[in-house]
């Protein structure tokens, strides 16, 4: 058993259950005699001079609360990255690597950061394991990524909570959920928490479509409605919505509830509409025992799979265990948006949702 010096490092937007990831990754690597290096606020700790980093021992997690918490101990980044400072930012990276003398690197990311991290790792020669991580649940092939599950618990406990008032001031209630350019967390949620429409980016919508279920709704005697929708979806006339830049300057979407909550209002009067934007709470709350245990999976199968000097994969959650695929094969594969002929979307529609514009 040789001897190793691994980093680990969060990228991406935070979210529950990394914490129980970077502890597992700790104590399956000491377990070994290697040490963990902790990289500190994403790629930057290795990127940017001084280098940001901290030994990790079994200790920072013992005894502590950290692996049951949400958010990142290390620190995160969610800036993407410019496609001409590429090499660049790669020469940096493989630079700070060396600097601290690190054999290879895990990389807990979504689908941007497993593209970004494994270029930079590809143009350095440096050795690579992805660990998936988003609330976006939208990380190609696996199935569950750490953090969707808590963040499906946010958002249906909200969904919940926004009935009981709804109910109480006879209203329609927009919850609008993140996400991105996918679905999922808003399909989940809307499904968990009993919602009456559910739009997604990947499905087009109209809002009459949206008025004919609040009306159905109001026939059918009951006083009020909750419907969820997905950042990512578009106006009516197909501009999306964004009310900020991230650090290299993309859209970060937002607004969408507000232009519904307009639009439902401005065509139909049975019902007030308001809304609730969720924003960054979905990121966090108290990791669910599903993320904190994929989480764990996960850890032990990147020092396993470092220990037998297989890099440059992804572990994932395939058919009910941890499987690993090479990260080009994640990369290939884009964003993993809903499948709009998926059991999800034909349970909602089974069960009365409005989803949009489907064909039944
Ligand atoms: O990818 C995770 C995510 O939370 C998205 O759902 C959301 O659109 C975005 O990050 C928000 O980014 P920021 O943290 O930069 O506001």
């Amino acid at each position: 058993m040789t001897k190793k010096r691994i980093g680990i490092l969060t990228s991406g937007g935070d979210c529950a259950g990394l914490n129980a990831a970077i502890r597992a990754v700790v104590n399956a690597a000491s377990l070994k005699g290697w040490e963990v290096y902790g990289i500190k606020n994403g790629t930057d700790g290795l990127t940017e001079k001084p280098y940001a980093y901290e030994v990790l021992t079994v200790q920072n997690f013992s005894d502590t609360p950290w692996p049951r918490l949400s958010g990142s101990y290390l620190g995160s980044l969610n800036k993407g990255v410019k496609m001409e400072s590429l090499d660049e930012m790669s020469k940096r990276f493989g630079e700070g690597v060396k600097a601290l003398g690190l054999d290879a690197v895990i990389v807990v990311g979504g689908d941007g950061s497993m593209n970004i991290c494994s270029n930079y790792c590809k143009g350095a020669g440096i050795k690579m394991v992805g660990i998936p991580k988003t609330i976006d649940g939208d990380t190609p092939i696996t199935e569950f990524s750490i953090g969707f599950n808590s963040a499906v618990q946010v958002c249906t406990t909200a969904a919940d909570d926004l009935n009981y008032t709804a109910r109480s001031h006879s209203r329609a209630l927009i919850m609008e959920v993140m996400g991105r350019d996918a679905g999922h967390l808003a399909m989940h949620s809307a499904i968990a928490g009993n919602a009456d429409v559910c739009l997604v980016p990947e499905i087009p919508y109209t809002i009459d479509g949206v008025i004919k279920k609040l009306k159905e709704v109001k026939a059918s005697g009951r006083n009020h409605a909750v419907i969820v929708v997905s950042e990512g979806i578009k106006t009516e006339d197909g501009s999306h919505l964004s009310n900020k830049k991230n650090l290299v300057g993309e859209a970060v979407y937002g607004g969408i509830g507000q232009y519904l909550c307009a639009e439902i209002s401005s065509r139909y009067k049975d019902f007030q509409v308001r809304v609730t934007t969720l924003g960054h709470i979905q990121r966090s709350g108290t990791p669910t025992a599903f993320d904190r245990l994929i989480a764990t999976l996960f850890g032990a199968k990147a020092v396993e799979l470092l220990d037998k000097g297989e890099t440059n994969r992804m572990v994932a959650w395939k058919d009910g265990k941890v499987e690993t695929f090479p990260i080009e094969e994640v990369v290939a594969d884009g964003t993993m948006l809903l499948n709009t002929n998926s059991d999800f979307v034909k349970a909602a529609a089974a069960v009365g949702m409005y989803v949009g514009e489907i064909e039944k």
